[in-house]
């Protein structure tokens, strides 16, 4: 196979690509019309079609794969192996699903899962899948105050959590986090379901919580639930640029179709074969490459409670790789970056037979090209670098490894994959140039898979990601695409940023900042870091007469955006200004602030209001 022929098919005959694709799926009732666009805003992927998530993902397999081993759970945290076999998995999710469904959740119900990397958190997600209910998985580094803006977005039935996270420094626990959120949250759910585990078991609050034991112990198992190929799987709330985030609604249909399609095409990784995608099932990633993707393909996937350095050192990935005989990892440029800083030389690598292993895919920030040189001789394999969005839910660049293996050029994703029109564009929508950056925009309708719009706010998935070209999707990216076609994206365009891998709303750190009393007005931007990619940086401006002693100040803000955005904002800096640069109309540069924070080239903007506030930066950064 070759990939231009393929690409060219999925656009050109999208109904004929899409349908074919389909067929890799189990219907209840095969859809009749693949693509309804008679609303161009909201096209829909199999909206006729009856299916079940779960079903395709853990029951279809379980006659010619029962034994299995469907998911092994790897925590060093705890030293522990666990293997559910696609016949264990199933067993596990109906008894889960006929617990859920005893607490009154039905189809179209919401479950928020608040969860650490155990195998509860994919057996629940399943669960929900499996009755038609809509899960809502928030990850573990969120404080309490994100955690119940997402309780009152998503108005969850039940809450299922767990008792603790393990992080190599320190225990988490959950359900203090949980109370404190419930506290805050208008919405309460009917129940809560704890999994007590064995590190800190939780204190339960009668009348509202059940174990997970519990739950199991008494429950009854239930067959899957046939639903709309457009009625919604999951909601998983993603950084935008306030401090609201974004829920992204993704439907049953068009999601199977893209992620099995995407499987043997895109990772070249096929029904049997292991695959590890070290991320959290709090992130995209883990919704598309830990869970469904590899078991709607009858994958073994590997479920890692760790990290890639410190449990208990450098060599983790490889050692996990050789216990489990993994084919393919995906993992963020951030954990390699972190591997090569603590083992430049790759000596953890020695002792460990990795012939299963095949290749590397990494995503989440662009690689940068040490990175991928380095990834590259190291591991004496392809590093493929490809770019995607919680909001497209699965690659829309890439190296198409299972199509065609095109040649690498390090610092670009490669090409668009197929069903995924690629365009830069400039301020009045004109198509830049090859090699020229703009805007990064998608051509509509988006191909299955891509999200169905924005949870119970649809004109903010309208005004947002529609609006700004005509018969595009405004992807937040800019880049530019060179004269071979292969895609580089540079960076964000809005005030969303990447933090080890994960993505965060500076808007969301600059709310908390601003809410402190001595804080007159601030901004929060993103500064390149070696090792995380980009670190959030903020500035502040006291409010006159304000004479708090700035360590003191500086230390406040920081325990507050961990407080109340989360550990995972990493947010640890802070400068005090006596001003900041801004438009004649008050708009702060950020975008200027950063590159002079990061030492790059800038011009000084002609609509800025006073010019010298930007000396004030650049003093502040110690760049004069
Ligand atoms: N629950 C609770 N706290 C969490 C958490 C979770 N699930 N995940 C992270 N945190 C906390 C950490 O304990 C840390 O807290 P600290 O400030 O007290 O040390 C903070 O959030 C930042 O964590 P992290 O981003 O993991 O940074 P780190 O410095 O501990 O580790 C890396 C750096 C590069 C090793 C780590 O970020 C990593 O493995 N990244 C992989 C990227 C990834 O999985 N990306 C997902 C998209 S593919
Ligand atoms: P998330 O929604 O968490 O997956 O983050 C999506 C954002 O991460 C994108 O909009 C990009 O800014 C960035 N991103 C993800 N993958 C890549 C990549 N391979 N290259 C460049 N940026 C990336």
């Amino acid at each position: 196979m070759s990939y231009v022929p393929v690409f060219r098919r999925s656009v050109e005959d999208p109904d004929g690509f899409w349908r074919e694709a389909a067929e890799l799926i189990s219907w209840d009732a095969p859809p009749e019309t693949v693509l309804d666009t008679s609303d161009p805003n909201h096209p829909r992927w199999f909206a006729d079609g009856r299916l079940n998530t779960c079903y395709n993902a853990v029951d279809r397999h379980v006659a010619a794969r029962g034994d299995q081993p469907a998911l092994i759970h790897d925590s060093p945290v705890t030293g522990s192996v666990t293997t559910l076999t696609y016949r264990e998995l199933r067993d596990d999710v109906a008894r889960f699903a006929g617990g859920l469904r005893s607490l009154g959740v039905t189809a179209g119900d919401r479950v928020i899962i608040y969860m650490p990397m155990v195998p509860e958190a994919a057996v629940a997600m399943l669960a929900c899948a499996r009755i038609g209910a809509v899960h809502s998985v928030v990850f573990g580094g969120f404080a309490p105050r994100e955690l119940a803006v997402r309780i009152d977005d998503a108005a969850p039935k039940v809450l299922i959590a767990g008792s603790c996270g393990i992080e190599p420094s320190r225990v988490v626990e959950y359900m203090p986090i949980v109370n404190a959120a419930l506290d805050m949250s208008e919405h309460q759910p009917d129940a809560c379901i704890v999994l007590q585990r064995d590190t800190h078991p939780a204190e339960l609050v009668d009348g509202r919580d059940q174990t997970w034991a519990q739950v199991m112990a008494a429950a009854s198992p239930v067959d899957c639930v046939p639903v709309n190929g457009d009625d919604p799987l999951y909601i998983l709330y993603t950084s935008g640029t306030t401090g609201l985030p974004k829920g992204v609604l993704r439907d049953n249909g068009g999601h199977a179709v893209a992620l099995r399609w995407s499987m043997p095409n895109l990772y070249d990784t096929h029904p049997g074969e292991v695959f590890w995608a070290a991320s959290d099932v709090g992130w995209v990633v883990g919704h598309s490459y830990i869970v469904y993707a590899p078991l709607l393909t009858g994958c073994t996937t590997i479920m890692y409670e760790g990290k890639p350095v410190g449990t208990p050192d450098a060599g983790a990935f490889w050692r996990v790789i050789a216990d489990h005989g993994v084919n393919a990892l995906f993992t963020a440029p951030t954990a390699f970056r972190a591997i090569k800083k603590e083992d430049a030389r790759g000596e953890h690598l020695r002792g460990h037979d990795l012939s299963t292993f095949r290749v590397l895919y990494l995503a989440g920030e662009r690689t940068d090209p040490d990175t991928y040189v380095w990834a590259t001789n190291l591991l004496d394999r392809p590093v493929i670098d490809h770019w995607w969005q919680t909001e497209t839910g699965w690659p829309i660049v890439s190296n198409p490894m299972g199509i065609e293996q095109l040649p690498i050029k390090p610092g670009s994703a490669a090409v668009p994959v197929p069903g995924w029109r690629v365009e830069v564009l400039d301020e009045q929508g004109a198509q830049r140039p090859a090699g020229e950056e703009g805007a990064i925009a998608i051509g509509l309708p988006l191909p299955p898979g891509a999200l169905l719009t924005i949870y119970g706010d649809d004109d903010r998935y309208v005004n947002e990601y529609l609006t700004a070209y005509d018969g595009y999707y405004l992807t937040g990216d800019s880049g530019y695409i060179d004269s071979d076609g292969y895609v580089y994206v540079m960076g964000r365009t809005d005030d969303v940023i990447n933090v080890a891998g994960h993505r965060l709303s500076t808007g969301a750190m600059e709310e908390v900042v601003a809410a402190h009393d001595a804080v007159a007005e601030c901004a929060v931007i993103g500064v390149a870091d070696d090792m995380k990619g980009q670190v959030p940086l903020g500035f502040v401006v006291l409010k006159s007469g304000e004479d708090i002693d700035h360590d003191d100040l500086r230390g406040e803000l920081v325990q507050k955006v961990r407080d109340e955005v989360g550990p995972v904002a990493a947010f640890k800096d802070v400068r005090v200004v006596s001003k900041l640069p801004k438009t004649r109309s008050g708009k702060i540069l950020r975008r200027t602030m950063r590159r002079i924070a990061d030492g790059e080239q800038y011009t000084t903007p002609s609509t800025i209001e006073d010019p010298d506030a930007l000396d004030t930066i650049r003093s502040a950064v110690g760049r004069v």
